[in-house]
């Protein structure tokens, strides 16, 4: 089965309505054509509209960091699903652990958010990843397999196919220490057999994998090149035109092979 590589930035609290823009114009120059890789960018809230209007007549897909669960109402600072497909964005990021660790988003909140961004028709990518101490720990694949079954829970085989799967370790995120093409693999193969366990051989098979974790133009050749690595998410190099041109064109590589 071959999974469309798909690379993502992640502009976190990052750009500034004129930064983004330009972002957007040089990269809308730059991959204009590319259609054997996907790729986009989860941006601030207060930009989706500006980004995706920027972005319109492109490939370049636009997205926000986090949703709330709830359609409307009293819940002061939280966006809906609505709100995002109203300002012309397609995607919504779930789970990033800078959610779970500095915010306190717990696997059932990120489930309920999960489950409501796919019934409005968005298309979700659920981050998980492990701690350092819980690496060092040998519990990897219990806390990945934890998140996926608790982030996952209720969706359905048909659902899968508008998730993707983030595999970030915590201890790679904006720490320049990226893990080995090996450790990369690794997670995503058992990240890959617990999705078949859950929904099947072929909705494993067909999900879509992404490394995120200090990827940059300087490792990226050797991550994709791992037979469950599907692509990348992407922080501190998706704000440079430069830098994440070079992911893509790196992905395109890939998907040539
Ligand atoms: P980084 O961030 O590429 O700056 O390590 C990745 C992420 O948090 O998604």
């Amino acid at each position: 089965m071959a999974r469309k590589i798909f690379i993502a930035g992640n502009w976190k609290m990052n750009t500034t309505l004129e930064s983004g823009a330009a972002l957007v114009a040089g990269l809308k120059e730059t991959l204009a054509g590319i259609d054997t890789v996907e790729f986009g960018a989860f941006v601030p809230a207060c930009y989706l509209g500006a980004t995706a209007a920027n972005a319109a007549g492109s490939n370049f897909q636009v997205g926000a960091q986090n949703m709330y669960f709830e359609p409307k109402g009293a819940f002061t600072a939280e966006i809906s699903g609505d709100m995002i497909k109203d300002c012309g964005a397609t995607m919504v990021l779930l789970g990033h652990s800078e959610r779970r660790h500095i915010f306190g988003e717990t696997d059932e909140l990120i489930n309920t958010k999960v489950q409501k961004a796919l019934a409005d028709g968005l298309q979700v990518i659920l981050a998980i990843g492990e701690l350092l101490e819980e690496r060092k720990a040998g519990e990897t694949n219990a806390v990945n397999e934890r998140q996926l079954r608790k982030g996952l829970a209720g969706v359905t085989a048909e659902q899968m196919a508008t998730i993707t799967i983030a595999y970030e370790p915590v201890w790679a995120i904006g720490t320049g220490e990226v893990a080995t093409p090996d450790q990369a693999q690794e997670a995503h193969a058992y990240v890959r057999s617990i999705l078949a366990d859950m929904f099947g051989a072929e909705v494993a098979d067909a999900t879509r994998i992404q490394y995120g974790g200090s990827m940059n133009p300087g490792n990226v050749e050797n991550l994709l090149a791992q037979p469950d690595v599907d692509g990348g998410l992407i922080g501190g190099a998706s704000l440079k035109v430069e830098d994440f041109t070079a992911l893509i064109t790196a992905g395109v590589a890939e998907a040539a092979k």
